[in-house]
């Protein structure tokens, strides 16, 4: 089965082909970060406007790559949420309509259902039950996958999502948006030694994580000791080291509280080295495997909302005649496959 896929959730327009026998076939991906830059983050009119004008070409382009003719396309997957709303809503369009002129049904993705099954397109590819840490720009969470469609959130963000405070505290370190890649190239720099952030609610006992005090705690070690480079390279560090031992830390407690052994990594922050080296440190001293996507599919792409498509429409599932796009919806409320 062939499947299309078009991402459109955010700041960044993914199209991706996908064959159920073959694979992965082509994908095209085109980011925003130049647009919104000047405006220190996204801003979701133009990302809309945006989105109209790259979906088709790069559909153009992956149907050339894969040396595919559209009339050969089983079904369509988009993104459905959660997102940007008119973001969403221009890839529901483009990909509703196409699917009617073509006679081919669509499906609606959840955008984090994409980010937790996108190692699924790497050898090896996990096998269930595992735990996914889900750490994007607008997501925290640490949820047990029993299978496609089954799972169950243990832990969430009670405020920012990681890569919402690495951008804001690189922000405040005078960093461009998107700041979470600079502000971790700062940090390799950075003297580990200095300073020592807070690992928040490490503590106590659960799943859940704070990141917005981390932020404020930056804040006011910069106004203490001032902003010549090497202190913001420390601070960098500091904000890096804090973040990284805190999500190694629950990932730690999930996989001991759950008894599983496979833990997958995925959202954009995933792409963090430190981040990786941690978690693959823990893993080993736990005889725990740790999965990640190839790095260009830790951030958004059309790749893992083709794959999780074709799970899905190969089940059976399909859309109805509405089109709606869901800028809210829990990983808890997906059906079963
Ligand atoms: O998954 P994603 O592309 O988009 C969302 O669904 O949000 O994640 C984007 C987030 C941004 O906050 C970005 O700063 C962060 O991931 N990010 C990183 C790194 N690469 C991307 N954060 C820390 N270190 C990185 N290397
Ligand atoms: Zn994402």
């Amino acid at each position: 089965m062939l499947v299309l896929g078009i991402e459109s959730s955010c700041d960044e327009t993914g199209v991706a082909l996908f064959d159920s026998r073959r694979g992965l076939l082509g994908h095209a991906l085109h980011s925003q970060i130049a647009l919104h830059a000047d405006y220190g983050g996204v801003v979701p009119e133009l990302a809309s406007r945006d989105h109209v004008r790259k979906a088709l070409p790069l559909l153009e382009q992956v149907m050339a790559q894969s040396a595919t003719e559209r009339g050969a396309i089983d079904a369509i997957a988009y993104t459905a949420g959660p997102g940007l709303i008119g973001a969403l809503l221009v890839g529901a369009s483009i990909a509703r309509s196409l699917a009617w002129s073509l006679g081919v049904p669509a499906l609606g993705v959840h955008h984090m259902e994409g980010h937790l099954l996108a190692p699924m397109l790497e050898t090896p590819a996990p096998a269930f039950p595992f735990i996914a840490l889900l750490v994007s720009g607008g997501h925290t969470l640490l949820v047990r996958v029993d299978a496609i469609g089954a799972y169950r959130i243990l832990g969430d963000t009670l405020d920012d999502a990681a890569g919402e405070a690495f951008d804001k505290t690189a922000k405040l370190l005078g960093l461009d948006y998107p700041g979470g890649p600079q502000l971790a190239r700062l940090a390799a720099g950075g003297d580990p030694a200095r300073f020592r952030f807070p690992r928040p609610m490490t503590n106590r006992p659960g799943l859940d994580f704070s990141f917005s005090g981390l932020k404020t705690f930056a804040l006011t070690t910069s106004q203490e000791a001032g902003d010549d480079a090497q202190t913001r390279a420390d601070i960098a560090r500091a904000f890096e080291d804090a973040v990284v031992d805190t999500l190694v830390i629950k990932c730690r407690r999930a996989l001991e509280q759950t008894g599983l052994s496979r833990l997958v990594v995925a959202g954009g922050v995933g792409a963090n080295r430190a981040l990786r080296e941690a978690l693959q440190d823990m893993a080993c001293q736990h005889s725990a495997e740790v999965f990640y996507p190839r790095l260009e599919f830790c951030t958004d792409n059309g790749a893992m909302i083709a794959y999780a498509g074709a799970c899905r429409v190969q089940a059976g599932q399909r859309d109805g005649l509405e089109v709606s796009v869901r800028p809210r919806w829990s990983l808890e409320e997906l059906p079963a496959v």
